[in-house]
């Protein structure tokens, strides 16, 4: 467990840059993740860990230089659906553990129409993958009320989360953060979610989240829907491993994009 742990967790900054690219798993080919392959390939030597499923792991990744993986293990359901809460555990731990993940991710949506069901398949979830010292990382997800993002909500969902178990939880910033990070025993994550308006929203977004005690980020279409993604990633490690300032991670933006060339028709 702790071996698999500090391979998501750096020991030495106790922070993580995590880049999410599991969103296929219910809305498709996502813009700018229509070929994961694509768009991860010149991502990795950026990342601590890669956030996806199965299907874009043995499709996108190669078996060396090795990344941990994070393996999404839930899901059911798609952005056609009204209500995405309903979803069941897609993926065993048998075979997380012979695809080498480091953890295991699954989404839970606490106040929702399958409260009960999700937060039972997080404990089930936990129950098994403990067995063999695998992580579980537990994603409180809001489906599409994004309007539930506060501090309150989020404070009880990620509380509810280390409660049956998990040893990590992925959340979203919001106002009043440092009380989320407060109430919740375990190291916390923060996603994106939907791209924001300019790069320095996202480092703004980055640095308060990590200054009010994030243990780092597992971010997806705020990196790869950028025109330029690696440069935000390096960045966005900048914040999340040396404290940089929104400031200091827009020049830092501003230096690397330069050396950066994305396809003319990825633009
Ligand atoms: C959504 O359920 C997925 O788990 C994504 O990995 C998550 O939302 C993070 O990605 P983004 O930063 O794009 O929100």
């Amino acid at each position: 467990m702790q071996n698999r742990l500090a391979r998501i967790v750096r020991p030495d900054t106790r922070r993580t840059v995590m880049l999410a690219v599991d969103h296929g798993y219910f809305m498709g080919p996502t813009t700018r993740l229509e070929a994961p392959v694509t768009t991860i390939a010149p991502l990795l030597p950026f990342v601590d860990s890669l956030m996806l499923t199965r299907g874009v792991l043995r499709q996108a990744v190669p078996a060396a230089p090795t990344v941990p993986i994070v393996l999404r293990v839930s899901g059911g359901t798609s952005i056609l659906a009204s209500d995405l809460s309903n979803e069941g555990v897609t993926t065993t731990v048998k075979e997380a553990l012979r695809l080498n993940a480091a953890a295991v991710a699954l989404s839970i949506f606490v106040g929702s129409p399958h409260e009960h069901q999700t937060l039972l398949n997080l404990s089930t979830l936990v129950s098994e993958a403990e067995e063999y010292g695998v992580p579980v990382l537990a994603v409180t997800a809001v489906g599409k009320e994004l309007e539930k993002r506060d501090a309150r909500y989020l404070a009880l969902a990620c509380r509810i989360a280390a409660e049956l178990g998990a040893r990590l939880v992925k959340t979203y910033y919001c106002d009043g953060f440092e009380a989320v990070v407060a109430g919740c025993p375990v190291p916390l994550v923060v996603a994106g979610g939907p791209k924001l308006a300019t790069e320095q929203d996202v480092f703004e977004l980055t640095s308060r989240a990590i200054r009010q005690g994030a243990a780092g980020v597992d971010m997806g279409r705020n990196i790869w829907q950028h025109d330029y993604p690696t440069a935000m990633l390096q960045a966005i490690r900048q914040i999340v491993h040396h404290d940089a300032s929104p400031h200091e991670a827009g020049e830092i933006f501003n230096q690397t994009r330069t050396q950066e060339m994305r396809p003319a028709a990825m633009r």
